[in-house]
């Protein structure tokens, strides 16, 4: 079901300097910040050429990974997201798993304008997973 990784993503508290390691330090392309405040995140991506870093710093007081920072003061990895073919189609064979999908349960649009949605980290390892649409 699930195709190739889209991307790891990683939780900073400075995406200014975070992009700078990736650009200067390990020779990275990398894209210019992106406020996203429907997700209450600036993101900044690094393509690599088999898959792509997603640099994620807190935007708003109702952040989801104010949080996921708060545990992790030197930012961590906070999901990885995969590809699907039908985001749906996949929710439903998970969800008739047993697995938990976060949120309402509905794709939302994500950060490169396609649905998305998470899997709650205890049900897959400790890691949360999002799907992606490809
Ligand atoms: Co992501």
């Amino acid at each position: 079901m699930i195709g190739r990784l889209n991307h790891v993503a990683i939780a900073v508290r400075d995406i200014a300097k975070a992009a700078a390691l990736y650009r200067d330090t390990l020779g990275a392309q990398v894209s210019a910040a992106v406020p996203q405040p429907e997700h209450g995140v600036t993101t900044v991506f690094i393509a690599l050429p088999n898959t792509k870093i997603e640099l994620l710093e807190p935007l708003g007081q109702d952040s989801p990974i104010l949080k996921f920072l708060e545990r992790n003061p030197d930012g961590g990895i906070h999901h990885i997201c995969y590809e699907v073919e039908d985001i749906r189609a996949a929710r439903d064979k998970l969800t008739a798993g047993g697995a938990r999908v976060l949120g309402t349960g509905e794709p939302k649009i994500g950060a490169h304008g396609k649905p998305v949605l998470f899997l709650h980290p205890k049900d897959f390892n400790g890691t949360l997973v999002e799907l992606e649409q490809a």
